[in-house]
Order: C-alpha cells, then structure tokens, then sequence
C-alpha cells in the first residue's frame, strides 16, 4: 500500500492510501477526510482541492498545466507549494508523499 500522509486544518495528520493511477484529490476524499470538497470533481474548474505539497517530492510531481495555475492564481491562499490535487495522479514515486489542506477561500 502507498501511504498519502494529510495534514488537515486542524494540523492533525492522517494517513490514507494511495491509488496508482487515481488522483491524490481522490485518495484524500476516499480516505473519508472530508475538508476537500472537490467541487467539479477534478476537472480543474473548482480550485477547492487545493493543498500545499511537501517541497521535498516537488520534482516527482506533473508540470502544472496553464488552467490550473489560472485557478490557482485567483486564489489568495497560494503559495509556492500549491497545487491543485485533482491534477496530481499518485504513482509509486509518490509513496509517503505530505499535503496541507489550503484554507479555505
Ligand atoms: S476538484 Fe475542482 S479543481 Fe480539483
């Protein structure tokens, strides 16, 4: 099993399981952490799967396609580590991979 660790608003930290070929949006809202509300249900319309990627798995991670850096710069919770996590499909490269669920907008 691939581990997705979630670090939730609260900062409490869960762990679910990642999905080869499935989106991280898919395994947090799977992993029954309910603070992503996947509005378009991933397809890179909604912005409110956002959440902040640890740093150290940046280079594992797909390029940011134009629609989702648009949604994401009308956000004002963005940071360097955003990302959409609908746009983000999990492989085994990904195993142990942390995100922050963003605050809301
Ligand atoms: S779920 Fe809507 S943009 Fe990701």
């Amino acid at each position: 099993m691939s581990k997705l660790v979630v670090i939730k608003r609260d900062g409490t930290e869960e762990v679910v399981e990642g999905v080869h070929g499935h989106s991280v949006m898919e395994a947090i809202r799977d992993g029954s952490i309910d603070e992503i509300i996947a509005l378009c249900g991933g397809c890179c319309s909604c912005a409110t799967c956002h959440v902040y990627i640890d740093p150290a798995f940046a280079d594992r991670l797909p390029a940011m396609g134009e629609a989702e850096n648009d949604l994401l710069e009308a956000s004002s919770e963005r940071r360097e580590t955003s990302r959409l996590s609908c746009q983000i499909s999990f492989t085994d490269a990904l195993d142990g991979l942390r995100v922050t669920i963003a605050p809301e907008d």
